[in-house]
């Protein structure tokens, strides 16, 4: 086989999709991906407002109000992306929500919503993409786990779920998109500094980062250098893969 014409800008020509692209890991992944090439569709929630179209805007890319749970997310998405540029190239299952409490005050809302972003919209969104034939024949599909789905996290029995869930469903599906030539993978960051983990109480991330699974940290930048890797011709013959990206420390 060949190699690619130009590895400076391996995803030249390609259509990209990230969810929660507005700000964090998500935000990264779409300046990552534009830089390689490819014209990124970010997409968020209504409500990230400004800083979704400015995501957009840095990385010459477009924007969509799109929250990811809604039942026909999917379809409104292979919509979109069939009506303007033919199909997408690249989906990249970013957005995520934690909901977090300890397991004895767990109640059924933090379940379902964190249960409904976390996993439930990959597969939906995935499946429903694939069916209107709105991923491109060599398609890449990337979700986003976390190391808390591998190693489990205190007070995170929903989000670890839903990410060990990720984890499953990547495995699972591999071998039934091989079939269409299209690859699905998931990265899985340790600790990285978000707006996400900003809302974790100072001594308890402190002593997290110490003590449990989640000691290992990273940057934005770590996690998206992974993804653009999955989503580029280096990684042809990689799938149903999950990579740990979790700073220097082992687990
Ligand atoms: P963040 O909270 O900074 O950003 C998440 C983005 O997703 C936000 O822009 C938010 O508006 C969007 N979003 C939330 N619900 C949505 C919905 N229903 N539809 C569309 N967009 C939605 O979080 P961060 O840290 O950037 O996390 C990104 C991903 O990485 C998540 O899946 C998270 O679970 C995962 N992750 C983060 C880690 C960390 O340490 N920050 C560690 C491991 C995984």
């Amino acid at each position: 086989s060949t190699a690619p014409a130009n590895w400076d800008r391996p995803l030249d020509g390609k259509v990209a999709i990230v969810t929660g692209a507005a700000r964090g890991i998500g935000a990264t992944i779409a300046e990552v991906l534009s830089r390689d090439g490819a014209h990124v569709i970010c997409a968020d929630i209504p409500s990230a407002g400004e800083a979704l179209s400015e995501t957009a805007n840095k990385v010459g890319g477009t924007s969509l109000a799109l929250d990811v749970s809604a039942p026909d997310a999917g379809e409104t998405l292979a919509a979109h992306v069939l009506e303007r540029h033919g199909g997408a190239d690249i989906v990249v299952h970013n957005a995520g929500i934690t909901r977090d409490k300890t397991l004895a005050n767990m109640d059924d809302a933090r379940w379902d919503s964190v249960i409904g972003v976390n996993l439930l919209a990959p597969q939906r969104i995935t499946d429903a993409l694939v069916a209107k034939g709105a991923l491109k024949d060599g398609g890449r599909v990337v979700d986003v786990s976390s190391i808390a789905g591998i190693a489990g996290n205190r007070g995170q029995t929903n989000y670890g779920t839903s990410k060990a869930g990720v984890i499953g469903l990547v495995q699972a599906t591999a071998p039934v998109l091989a079939k269409k030539n299209i690859t699905i993978n998931a990265v899985a960051p340790g600790f990285i500094e978000t707006a996400m983990t900003a809302a974790i109480p100072f001594a308890t991330r402190e002593a997290g980062r110490r003590m449990s699974s989640l000691l290992q940290g990273g940057e934005t930048v770590d996690v998206a250098e992974t993804v653009a890797y999955f989503a580029s011709p280096a990684s042809n013959a990689v799938t149903g893969n999950i990579v740990r990206v979790c700073g220097q420390s082992l687990l």
